[in-house]
């Protein structure tokens, strides 16, 4: 219904380029909460940006949802990348096996002849349960790897629908919702200002690491996602977005 003209849409993703210092963003037509082709476009243009980036003995760090899904059936390569390493950005997150990173990470190394490794630890862990499995040599080797990733690529939630699907507590619902949380992304919850307002102790990647990562790469689309990756966009640690018409019109609306 809103499709525009290439031009309106590069137009579009200059602004936010621009407003928010990022490297790139591409923006796809359409609006891919509402049309599965234009979910698959967005996971497709993503793809183009990882693959111009890929390099040898990459370790590439994902996070999971139905966006990566798109991301990862559609990868693909011209030649195998046998020593480029996939892996997931954190732990389970409760949430269905099709959309969980440690899946994703392996169907993206196997579509393109590259490495996984999978790290089946819980992410709701006492201090007690942390400790110990952060001294199995098992988890902690994976969990470096993890944290070395020169390349991440990730989706932004809406927070609350993000709580809602990974049946996260009333009480820290309650607590979030009061702090203002309205975006979620790596299993943290943010602000509008993209302050921190929920963090987990977290087996995988933390903060840190992220604000350590070469390259860090945006996929979220969607109308209603608009404010939540305007969010993300201020917290600041983005290099590029690959977003759709739907969303860069929300973002551009918050500038
Ligand atoms: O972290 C963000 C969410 O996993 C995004 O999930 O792509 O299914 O909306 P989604």
């Amino acid at each position: 219904p809103m499709y525009k003209s290439l031009f309106g849409l590069s137009e579009l993703g200059e602004k936010i380029k621009r407003h928010y210092g990022l490297k790139q963003v591409a923006v796809v037509p359409g609006d891919s909460e509402a049309s599965i082709v234009s979910k698959r476009e967005l996971g497709k243009a993503a793809c183009h940006v990882l693959r111009g980036e890929l390099r040898s003995n990459d370790v590439v760090a994902i996070t999971g949802g139905t966006t990566m899904a798109q991301v990862a059936s559609q990868l693909t390569t011209g030649t195998a990348m046998k020593d480029v390493w996939f892996v997931p950005a954190r732990g389970g997150l409760g949430e269905s096996l099709d959309y969980q990173a440690n899946t994703l990470a392996s169907m993206m190394a196997k579509r393109i002849g590259g490495q996984y490794r999978m790290l089946h630890v819980p992410d709701h862990l006492g201090e007690e349960a942390f400790a110990s499995l952060m001294q199995e040599p098992n988890i902690r080797e994976i969990v470096d790897v993890i944290r070395s990733a020169r390349i991440v690529v990730h989706g932004i939630g809406d927070a609350m629908v993000m709580a809602r699907r990974r049946k996260l507590e009333q009480g820290a619902v309650q607590e979030m919702t009061a702090e203002g949380a309205l975006a979620e992304a790596f299993g943290f919850y943010f602000d509008r200002n993209g302050s921190v307002v929920h963090k987990m102790q977290t087996v995988g990647l933390r903060l840190e690491d992220i604000a350590n990562t070469e390259l860090v790469i945006a996929v979220a689309g969607g109308k209603n996602k608009g404010e939540a990756i305007a969010a993300i966009m201020r917290f600041g640690q983005d290099d590029v977005l690959v977003t759709d018409e739907a969303a860069a019109l929300e973002i551009v609306e918050l500038i």
